[in-house]
């Protein structure tokens, strides 16, 4: 029944049809009806209703197009299997089901909505449907030890940003660690769940949301001072197969760099887009809060805080503000 109630509306030409038509075309109860545009309201099509008028379609879901991504994406391996859902709890739940199967490296979870998205630090991820980019990488960078994850965060980071800035022409900036902000909100971020052996990484499932085309009715009213999108920064509807696309390239193309060359180039190009450095920040770790002045990052990607009496602490993950 939804196709070709959907079928009737795409049709109809933007015209209203009335409850009566719609039921008698279906062979179904007005209330029947009723309860099916509303599933579809939940779904992310947008109707117009009007007493004595009826229904009228005003736009349907945005879909990410699977075909049109694998046409678009110029990695080798990264994108390259997709398993591409249309909700689920937390892609990262998925993807930990492909890991214990045997997926390869670059396995790609996507999906347009997610119904407990999970952020850093026990955190809910707002992912309405049909707005963002809400996916799952699985790596396997056995070769990375262990204490150099934090790294891979940072490397996350710096493709997003290229991606972001090159897809939108938005001047993303990256929040040590996980965050990317425009104008001082949030419009993406990261979450790397791991498992090693033996001081050695085994697989790396990296989850990142992006809010793409959410508008601030979208986001719940506790993140209107704090969360962004792309689109009410770039002032358009942005295409997220564009930045999806773009973000696997310079993901791909900087995870072989950071294998071939270490961390030093990353390093370098992380601290030209991070807007954390040199000022005076608050931190909030699960040993307790500090304050100090941001010097830099070292060679592992901790953060070095240099506090008042004048020592620097080393800051492996914590949630910061300026
Ligand atoms: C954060 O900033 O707290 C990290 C947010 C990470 C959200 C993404 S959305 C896709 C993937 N699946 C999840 O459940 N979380 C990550």
């Amino acid at each position: 029944m939804t196709d070709r109630l959907i079928g009737l509306f795409e049709q109809s030409d933007g015209k209203f049809l009335s409850g009566e038509q719609l039921s008698e075309e279906l062979g179904v109860s007005r209330t029947a009806v009723w309860k099916q545009i509303e599933r579809l309201r939940q779904q992310g099509y947008r109707f117009e209703a009007v007493s004595r008028k009826g229904y009228r379609l005003l736009s349907k879901p945005d879909r990410l197009d699977m075909s049109r991504l694998q046409l678009k994406l110029e990695t080798e391996r990264f994108g390259r299997y997709v398993k591409y859902y249309d909700q689920v709890e937390s892609t990262q739940i998925v993807a930990a089901r492909c890991v214990a199967d045997g997926a390869e490296e670059g396995t790609l979870i996507l999906t347009e909505e997610q119904t407990a998205g999970k952020g850093r630090m026990g955190r809910k991820w707002h992912s309405p449907v049909g707005k963002g980019i809400w996916m799952s990488l699985v790596l396997k960078p056995v070769w990375i030890p262990l204490l150099f994850t934090p790294q891979l965060t940072l490397l996350v980071a710096v493709a997003l940003c290229r991606a972001i800035r090159g897809a939108t022409g938005v001047e993303a900036g990256i929040k040590w660690p996980n965050d990317l902000l425009v104008g001082g909100k949030k419009v993406a971020g990261i979450l790397l769940e791991s498992s090693a052996e033996d001081e050695r990484l085994q697989h790396v499932i990296a989850g990142v949301g992006i809010s793409v085309n959410l508008q601030s009715d979208d986001f719940p009213p506790e993140l209107w001072d704090t969360a962004t999108s792309l689109a009410i920064e770039a002032g358009r509807q942005v295409d997220r197969i564009e930045v999806l696309s773009r973000f696997l390239l310079e993901w791909e193309q900087l995870y072989g760099l950071y294998r071939r060359e270490g961390f030093a180039p990353i390093k370098l190009l992380w601290e030209a887009l991070t807007v954390s450095l040199h000022r005076n920040i608050r931190c909030r770790t699960p040993q307790g809060e500090f304050e100090g002045f941001a010097e830099g990052i070292d060679e592992h990607g901790a953060l070095q805080l240099r506090l008042a009496d004048g020592t620097v602490k080393k800051l492996y993950s914590a949630d910061i503000s300026f």
